[in-house]
């Protein structure tokens, strides 16, 4: 027993932060729960976020690649390409029943008791899940996110989705509208544009992707514009209306003018998510949200409360499963004496279209707030094996400090821009200049080699432009 409590640690919720927080506070020899309501492991991504999405993405890719890509400039002849929607969602979920099945695993082999049910607190050290009632020394709040809903449209995930519906439809859209044109928009608008429909994105704001690097998101506008995308920027969407198959949508452009109507077969809901903290009875532990609903916390992950530390997509910061994990890990660590940090200055994001649009650190708008900056870009199509492998679109962008060359920001658009971005985040993290990744030897032939002469044009001097 821990001090007279059930547990040393419970964490609610078992998405990328909660499961590894749990697993880490385990692997320390701390008694460890963790309650989950959902019938399986593994949170929104592993269920319903990332890990579907890139099955769905994968395989989307590899139909097009065979059905209109290059396989038959490179002499490789598939014949008459099929679709069968059926395959694809039953391979969609059996990765998903492996990673989750994998999660269940992880937890048995560290002793991690799986309290299933919905949890709510009762006092500071109290949660009730289902009609168990338990206590803990530390609780760990990783509840996660849902779905941001729209005003006057109703998901009814059959004809109008959320991101969860997307993954499932059961035919190829003809037309389908997306609402918000950010991370998921853009994902889950690939993987249906590739299988065959018409995508329109309705983006409330003048350009896409908000929070990315200025550039890269007029860039990636182009690029998806030239994929066959079409875009109603600064444009609302005010009203959605289903007649038998068909979604009638209303807008109107953002400021205020003249509506019209465009006529969907489905319309995917993306305009963002919220945290998860309905449910929990946090006034009984003591505990409050921000004006944004979020949990706040101290750097080390302790709320207002002491015993009381949250994570993930429920504080503030970006929600992304690897700053979860991370926080997850550093959380725990933490519990146990230790000093758990996540540098929150250096956290990659990755959009996982074709091709990949990644960034960590400042965005070129952000760093010349704080002085004087160099910039360096290199285009991918000067990059032998992007240029060899037929994907000519994207670049690389550098951002360094003017005065001591220290790397402030990397953006890329390449076809594997989410592996590249990790060498640029591990540079950051040791505190690299522009210089330093100049100077480091990068295997050739690889589209590595743009980041390096990226690096080398902060200075004015790439070798292949
Ligand atoms: P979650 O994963 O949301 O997990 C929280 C868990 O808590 C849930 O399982 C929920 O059931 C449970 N829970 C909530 N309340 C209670 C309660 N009261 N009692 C018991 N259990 C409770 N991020 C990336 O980094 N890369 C990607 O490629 C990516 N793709 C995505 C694609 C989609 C379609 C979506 C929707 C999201 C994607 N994300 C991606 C975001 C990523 O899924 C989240 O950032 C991540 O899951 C957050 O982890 P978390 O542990 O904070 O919460
Ligand atoms: P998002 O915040 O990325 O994009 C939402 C978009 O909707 C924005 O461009 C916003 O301006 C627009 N918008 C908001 N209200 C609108 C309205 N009324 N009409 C039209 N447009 C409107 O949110 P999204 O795409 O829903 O994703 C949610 C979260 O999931 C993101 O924070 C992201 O971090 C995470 N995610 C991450 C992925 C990844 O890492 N590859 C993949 C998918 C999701």
């Amino acid at each position: 027993m821990a001090d007279g409590f059930d547990f040393d640690v419970l964490v609610i919720g078992a998405g990328p932060g909660g499961y590894v927080a749990a697993i880490r506070a385990a692997q320390l020899g701390l008694k460890t729960a963790c309650a989950e309501s959902r019938e399986t492991l593994g949170g929104t991504c592993l269920n319903v976020g990332c890990i579907p999405s890139k099955a769905l993405l994968h395989a989307s890719e590899l139909f097009e690649e065979a059905a209109h890509g290059t396989l038959a400039k490179w002499g490789v002849k598939a014949g008459n390409v099929e679709l069968d929607l059926d395959t694809m969602h039953g391979t969609r979920r059996e990765a998903v029943k492996g990673l989750t099945g994998g999660i269940e695993f992880l937890f048995k082999k560290n002793k991690i008791e799986w309290l299933k049910g919905l949890a709510s607190f009762e006092g500071a050290n109290s949660v009730k899940v289902g009609d168990r009632a338990v206590t803990a020394k530390n609780i760990v709040i990783a509840t996660g996110s849902s779905v941001t809903p729209l005003p006057g449209i109703a998901v009814d995930q059959e004809r109008i989705v959320d991101s969860t519906g997307a993954l499932e439809l059961s035919e190829v859209p003809s037309h389908l509208v997306v609402i918000g044109g950010g991370v998921i928009g853009l994902e889950l608008g690939s993987v249906w544009k590739r299988l065959g429909a018409k995508v329109t994105v309705v983006e409330y704001l003048d350009q896409i992707l908000p929070g990315m690097d200025g550039e890269v998101r007029r860039e990636a506008n182009k690029i998806f514009k030239k994929q066959g995308f079409e875009f109603k920027l600064s444009t609302k969407v005010t009203g959605a209306e289903r007649k038998g198959d068909t979604v009638a949508l209303t807008v109107e452009p953002a400021p205020g003018g003249a509506a019209e109507t465009i006529e969907a077969s489905h319309v995917l809901v993306s305009i963002g998510r919220r945290p998860n903290t309905d449910g929990l009875a946090l006034d009984k532990a003591g505990l409050q949200v921000n004006n944004r609903g979020q949990i706040e916390t101290d750097h080390d992950f302790r709320t207002s409360v002491p015993g009381i530390w949250a994570i993930g997509d429920v504080i503030p910061g970006p929600m992304l499963a690897h700053k979860a994990e991370d926080e997850g890990i550093a959380v725990a660590e933490n519990i146990a004496g230790l000093t758990g940090i996540v540098n929150h200055d250096v956290i990659p994001s990755v959009v996982y279209t074709n091709p990949e649009i990644a960034g960590v650190g400042l965005t070129e708008e952000q760093a010349k707030e704080h002085g004087e900056v160099k910039v360096g870009k290199f285009p991918m199509l000067a990059n032998s094996r992007a240029k060899t492998n037929h994907e000519p679109d994207g670049f690389v962008k550098v951002i360094a400090d003017a005065k001591t060359d220290r790397v402030l920001g990397v953006w890329v658009i390449a076809s594997v821009g989410g592996t590249m971005i990790a060498q640029a985040a591990q540079a950051m993290e040791f505190g690299a200049t522009s210089e330093d990744i100049a100077y480091t030897c990068h295997a050739h032939p690889t589209h590595s080699e743009a980041l390096k002469e990226a690096a080398m044009a902060v200075t004015g001097k790439p070798i292949h432009i």
